[in-house]
């Protein structure tokens, strides 16, 4: 669906923030698969919703991101990197080859190695085609779709990512999208979520927040179906209280760890913070070297009363945290020493260690 205004368009700081994140992301996932003594001799980078690379002021645009990430992460010219940007607006196919051509006038490297392939129609038209044609089964393919958050995207393409090797999605979810418009969307739109109209029961559901969080699990629930292992969404917030939920599903550990190193780096000018879509009273985490623990708090006090075996070793949390919560491993035992001095967890010992125990306080 082309913007009605016209392109390129301003960048709202939760894009900015965002893109930080990709640039985070991708800085780490190009030499992870092509650096090294067990590297893939390639790699796809795909996206389905590219835009005109660039925005009102020159900000550029996720595509070049993306290169920009390869070409400084991986220097050695050898592993083929196939690029794939789909847009169904002819305006952003012409500005993207416009902007391609002016950052980078001289080919980085040759089109055997770096294949671009910029292809104008609808992410469900063109982007599987073209990872056929580019002969991009069977090796990694990390593959961005950024659409307005209504993420027209058909199923069958999530479950041939989710099984094809070491390959990873970004997704960008529009929770208000499907908020708005659920009285006036057909059967067809149940195809976001696998076929299953389940998320439709937010017409019942009273809060803003409770529609909100019922999507994004609906979703979650689509990708792990899908067969991604390992998923992890957050919401990006910015000053003026707006809102974009990224949504990541992989099948690695460390690409899980790498996202949420790269989500809690992002770079703190925008303004943006992120929120646990878990945490019940949507707190924002905004400060990265003293985050917010609170809502960590909340959601290992939730974690310990569902415990049926009443003590839980903190690695079990850490990896509670890693799995099932934006926050990292590593805050798990600074907020477990904020809610022992609180009174409301005990611990096996007077230390708090990776090899230690908790339970609620009696
Ligand atoms: C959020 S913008 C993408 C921004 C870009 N990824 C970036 O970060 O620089 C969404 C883009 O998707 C395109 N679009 C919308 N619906 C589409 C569809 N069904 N298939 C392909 N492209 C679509 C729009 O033209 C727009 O350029």
């Amino acid at each position: 669906m082309p913007v009605d205004g016209p392109v390129p368009w301003e960048r709202p700081d939760h894009t900015a923030a965002k893109h930080d994140i990709y640039r985070r992301y991708l800085e780490r996932w190009f030499p992870i698969l092509l650096g090294g003594s067990k590297a893939y001799k390639s790699a796809t980078y795909a996206e389905g919703f590219a835009g005109p690379g660039v925005y009102v002021g020159g900000y550029p645009g996720s595509p070049i991101i993306a290169i920009e990430a390869l070409l400084k992460q991986v220097p050695n010219p050898e592993p083929v990197v196939k690029m794939i940007f789909v847009d169904d607006d002819p305006r952003c196919t012409k500005m993207l080859r416009e902007q391609l051509n002016s950052k980078f006038p001289t080919r980085p490297r040759s089109r055997e190695k770096l294949p671009i392939s910029i292809e104008l129609g609808t992410c469900v038209d063109k982007l599987e085609p073209q990872l056929d044609a580019m002969d991009a089964w069977e090796q990694p393919i990390l593959a961005v779709l950024d659409s307005w958050g209504n993420v027209p995207v058909t199923y069958r393409l999530l479950q041939r990512l989710a099984r094809n090797q070491s390959s990873e999605v970004i997704i960008t979810l529009g929770t208000q999208h499907f908020i708005r418009f659920v009285s006036k969307m057909g059967p067809g739109a149940d195809e976001v979520f696998g076929g299953d109209p389940n998320w439709r029961r937010i017409d019942t559901m009273a809060t803003g927040q409770a529609k909100r969080q019922h999507i994004l699990t609906c979703y979650r629930q689509t990708l792990s179906k899908a067969g991604f292992k390992y998923l992890l969404d957050f919401e990006l917030v910015d000053r003026r209280g707006e809102s974009l939920y990224l949504v990541f599903g992989t099948n690695h550990r460390r690409g899980l760890e790498k996202m949420k190193d790269s989500a809690w780096e992002v770079d703190r000018v925008y303004g943006v913070g992120f929120r646990d879509p878990r945490d019940e009273q949507a707190e924002t985490l905004f400060e990265l070297t003293d985050p917010a623990l609170a809502p960590l708090g909340r959601l290992l006090l939730a974690r310990l009363k569902n415990e049926p075996k009443a003590s839980v070793r903190v690695e079990t949390l850490r990896d509670f945290a890693l799995f099932d919560t934006v926050y990292r491993p590593e805050h798990v035992i600074r907020t477990l020493k904020g809610l022992r001095d609180n009174g409301l967890v005990e611990s096996d010992r007077s230390g708090l260690y990776r090899s230690s125990f908790v339970r609620l306080a009696r």
